[in-house]
């Protein structure tokens, strides 16, 4: 993994592609991400309008698309269970249709890696023009909705080059967290976690998944190189993690595949699973952890090719074949991201795709 971290680096350097180079830096990204948000004394440090802003709305709307639409559904998670805001997450394309507005004082925040995103910078203009707030959360400073919201905050992840968002969406999941519990500290809510401390072990933790790349190129083998279709399926928290994992093990790989809630399988789409269907189960939240494993008996007693990945000392059982190491259940989505963009960039390569710009994408969708 990627040590030091200079934020100017546009270089592969000795990596062979540039997604691979990205997922190794997420651990000093978060790093630097303590270093932005957070004090030595381990206090959080947001722009304190930022933090009036966020605790002066009655509902956060959320603005995203594609791989920071995924992040945002962690973001609400946070924002819901920390500083115990409404919260809802809407694509942007989506939103633009019909904006139902049901709250008096709304924030919208807007999360793009680029910044220039056309589909979430209809939405920005249309708000603007409606009078509400606006927050940007991004990666590129001076960007246009850098630029044209009422406040903004930066992601300090280095220029993301490979097509498929890795770096850029664990840091927008940490800024939540930051966010979140900023909001809940300046409301004298009771955390019962220190975020400095969870967030440092969390990039510990994406250091070893990092560190454990063979196995996980032993399971892209394993699973993913004789098929055209997976399934990523979860619960709660994790159920977000699949829609991401299952986001980037297409866009890389040209694999058809679907990140699913776990107890909505038997309401149809089970009808798909057959004899060597791989079904990843990502098992990392207590409170759900037997209902998604009986969705796993269920699918693998249909013949699906099962995968569990859970987390040390909270849901691991000693034959799952991927365990995390133990993070704050909130923070599970940073340490669950290093091996699902493995897994993808493995299946990616085992299917001899152009990993960092993969067919009909681009980096940054600039038209509607
Ligand atoms: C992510 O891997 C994709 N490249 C894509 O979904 C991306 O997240 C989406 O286009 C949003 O881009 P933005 O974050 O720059 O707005």
């Amino acid at each position: 993994y990627t040590v030091s971290f200079d934020a100017n680096d546009t270089e592969k350097g000795a990596y062979p592609h540039y997604m691979l180079k990205e997922i190794d830096e997420q651990p000093a990204v978060m790093r630097r991400l303590l270093q932005e948000y957070s004090s030595t004394d381990g206090k959080i440090t947001l722009d304190p309008t930022i933090t009036n802003a966020i605790n002066d709305a009655d509902r956060i709307y959320i603005i995203a698309c594609g791989t920071s639409y995924h992040a945002g559904l962690a973001g609400k998670h946070l924002l819901e269970t920390v500083a115990g805001i409404p919260t809802e997450v809407h694509i942007s394309s989506e939103f633009s249709y019909n904006m139902p507005l049901l709250s008096k004082k709304p924030l919208f925040i807007f999360i793009s890696q680029s910044g220039e995103t056309a589909d979430s910078r209809a939405v920005l203009v249309k708000v603007k023009k409606l009078g509400y707030p606006t927050l940007t959360m991004t990666n590129v400073e001076g960007s246009t909705l850098y630029r044209e919201a009422d406040h903004k905050m930066l992601l300090f992840a280095g220029p993301e080059i490979a097509v498929a968002s890795t770096k850029a969406y664990t840091a927008m999941i940490a800024v939540f967290a930051f966010m979140s519990v900023a909001a809940a500290q300046k409301k004298g809510t009771k955390l019962g976690f220190d975020l400095v401390h969870e967030l440092s072990l969390a990039a510990q933790g994406m250091e070893q998944m990092i560190d454990e790349k063979a196995q996980l190129k032993e399971v892209a083998r394993e699973y993913l190189s004789i098929t055209r279709n997976a399934f990523y399926i979860g619960r709660a928290l994790d159920y977000y993690v699949c829609m991401e994992a299952a986001l980037k093990l297409k866009e890389v790989s040209y694999i058809q595949a679907e990140g699913f809630a776990g107890g909505e399988l038997k309401h149809g789409t089970i009808a798909l699973i057959e004899e060597g269907t791989p079904v990843f189960a990502y098992a990392t939240q207590q409170k759900v952890n037997n209902s998604i494993r009986s969705n796993v008996e269920e699918v693998a007693a249909r013949g699906a090719h099962t995968c569990i990945i859970s987390m040390d000392g909270v849901t691991n059982q000693e034959d799952d074949r991927i365990v995390l190491p133990n993070v704050h259940p909130v923070l599970a989505p940073l340490v669950c991201a290093v091996p699902l963009q493995l897994i993808a960039y493995y299946a990616a390569l085992q299917n001899e795709c152009d990993v960092d710009k993969p067919r009909n994408l681009a980096k940054s969708v600039t038209v509607e």
